[in-house]
């Protein structure tokens, strides 16, 4: 064999970057700490799953998976054209809205470039930023929200990207309208501003902007949702953008050809038109929600109010601790956002909400 030695020539951004580490999945725990009933409210994924029409359409599409996936998108980009009143060439189809958020590093920074973002917030516009070997300028949360005037400090001639988390994950928090229009109008007419807006069916305040808005006000936006959240195909991994035709064409060269698998388009078609199923998961998210903010404040638990189906809260203990223990009791959330006290926690099912404050209020007892 012949000798290849031991070090690969990796590119060194590369060498440099941390891989992502998802919410513990079910199974692991179940297997790591022998336990039999775990549940995770860890990743902000629907609890009531997909809808009932949903599965239908999935299984007649499963007879049809030795052909490739329709590559335009065709049929599931007219039903988004119609359901926001735009074109289809406003629409790109992704594999998750978190490959948007690759093709849009790949589409826009050249080395040097600079993108300007949250943190704490979606984990992955800092690495692939970094990939490109562009420079994240990340900007901290002020008082649990996105602080735009700081954001807008960052921006500069190198400046080619912005982040607007809206609502922020994993503070659950939202910028405004008046606070977005006066953002809008301190930058550089060449930077383009990215709302990743994965909790969008979520939000119940009527001052939140619809980032849609400002496509079609002619600004350089780009506007991120996804099937993962409230239409409940994680698994499948499909989101999409809507912006200007210009650069949607352009994002069109950047992605693979078959991005979006023929399973997760046709599931996507029968989710948005079973708008009965969506109607169900915002009111069993609001109840949830509800329920929380009345079981924190009984403990004395800080949280911070959400306008998504997820709430951060102060255990007021050391969050990695938190984690374990509520771990060992069969119930997965989330924590490492660099606040020492605090984690994430998705909204369940009533009896999941349940069994979340139930094991949290052992925790915070035995410690
Ligand atoms: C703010 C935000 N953006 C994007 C995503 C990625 O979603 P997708 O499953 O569409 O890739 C998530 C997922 O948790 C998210 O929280």
């Amino acid at each position: 064999m012949a000798r290849v030695g031991t070090s690969w020539p990796i590119r060194q951004n590369i060498t440099d970057l941390a891989v992502y580490k998802p919410g513990k999945p079910i199974e692991e725990v179940q297997r790591e700490l022998g336990l039999q009933e775990v549940i995770k409210l860890a990743s902000n994924e629907n609890p009531l799953g997909p809808s009932p029409q949903v599965l239908r359409a999935l299984a007649t599409a499963l007879e049809r998976v030795h052909y490739y996936p329709d590559g335009s998108g065709y049929r599931l980009k007219n039903a988004l054209a119609a359901h926001y009143g735009i074109t289809p060439d406003h629409i790109l189809l992704g594999n998750g809205s978190n490959e948007i958020v690759q093709l849009l590093s790949l589409a826009f920074l050249e080395p040097g470039d600079e993108a300007v973002m949250p943190v704490p917030s979606f984990p992955r516009y800092e690495p692939l930023a970094r990939l490109m070997n562009a420079v994240p300028r990340e900007i901290l949360l002020r008082d649990f929200c996105l602080d735009l005037d700081g954001m807008a400090r960052a921006v500069n001639r190198r400046t080619k990207l912005v982040y607007i988390c809206n609502p922020n994950n994993p503070t659950g928090t939202i910028v405004t309208r008046s606070q977005v229009d006066a953002f809008m109008q301190t930058l550089p007419p060449d930077v383009v501003v990215v709302f990743d807006e994965a909790y969008y069916e979520y939000v119940t305040r009527d001052d939140f902007p619809d980032g849609l808005e400002y496509v079609k006000q002619g600004y350089k936006a780009v506007v991120l949702r996804t099937f993962s959240k409230i239409y409940g195909l994680a698994g499948l991994r499909i989101g999409y953008a809507l912006a200007d035709p210009a650069l949607i064409a352009y994002l069109e060269r950047v992605r693979e050809p078959f991005n979006v698998n023929s399973l997760a388009q046709e599931a996507a078609l029968a989710a948005l038109g079973d708008t009965s199923h969506v109607a169900r998961v915002r009111r069993i998210n609001e109840e949830g929600k509800r329920y929380l903010y009345q079981q924190f404040t009984r403990l004395g638990v800080p949280f911070i109010p959400t306008e998504a189906n997820f709430i951060f809260f102060d255990a007021g203990r050391n969050e990695k601790e938190v984690f374990r223990q509520m771990l060992s009791k069969g119930v997965i959330i989330r924590g490492g956002f660099g606040y020492d006290t605090w984690l994430r926690v998705t909204i369940g099912t009533p009896a999941q909400n349940k069994q979340f404050i139930h094991a949290l209020e052992q925790v915070l007892q035995n410690s």
